[in-house]
């Protein structure tokens, strides 16, 4: 139980947010789409910090799902992973208002199940490439573990990620309203600050 309150805690360390304070005096969650997360760091910060932040979120998931390797607990990585990936979307250290779960989830896969990790951000990459809108990849990372997991079910459970890609939904409906409505940006618009 230790170890599940230790990931949900380093899930919860809030990059985007802190890098927006120290480097440019901006609570990110009042800027672009107001998601403390790597695509809109890129489009509030820029290039370097956005890579910044994909690279530690993604790092707080790979920590987590590690944390039976050197703590000798037997808790499955997947389940810590989840714990992280909870914490990020929503942190204690600041105010419950966290992420959208896709870069930590990369690196909890990374880790936890190496297959997964290569079937949902292939997915990622691929349907962001042919859409240009990044919440569409994210949405389909949820969908491509759940497809994946009824094609191969020793995979993992699929209630697991069915319940996930259900999360998804929820924490992008700013983005599906967003598109309802005509505004979502792509990832090639134009309003991607310089670094
Ligand atoms: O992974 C986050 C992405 O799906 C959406 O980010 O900032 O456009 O809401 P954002």
């Amino acid at each position: 139980m230790w170890a599940i309150a230790a990931a949900y805690f380093i899930g919860s360390i809030p990059t985007a947010l802190i890098i927006g304070k120290l480097f440019f005096g901006v609570d990110i969650r009042d800027h672009g789409s107001n998601n403390p997360g790597a695509t809109n760091s890129l489009r509030v910060m820029g290039k370097k910090a956005a890579l910044f932040v994909l690279v530690i979120d993604a790092g707080k998931g790979a920590l987590a799902a590690s944390l039976p390797a050197f703590l000798f607990v037997s808790v499955d990585p997947l389940y810590l992973g989840f714990a992280a990936v909870i914490g990020h979307c929503f942190p204690i250290f600041a105010g419950f208002r966290g992420g959208k779960a896709i870069a930590t989830t990369a690196g909890m896969l990374l880790i936890a199940n190496l297959p997964l990790f290569f079937v949902a951000y292939l997915s990622f990459v691929l349907v962001i490439f042919l859409t240009k809108y990044v919440f569409f990849g994210s949405i389909s990372v949820g969908l491509s573990l759940l497809v994946y997991s009824f094609i191969i079910p020793e995979t993992g459970p699929s209630l697991l990620f069915g319940l996930f890609t259900i999360f998804l939904f929820y924490l992008h409906r700013s983005n599906i309203r967003n598109l309802i409505l005509g505004i979502e940006p792509k990832i090639n618009d134009k309003n991607i600050k310089k670094d």
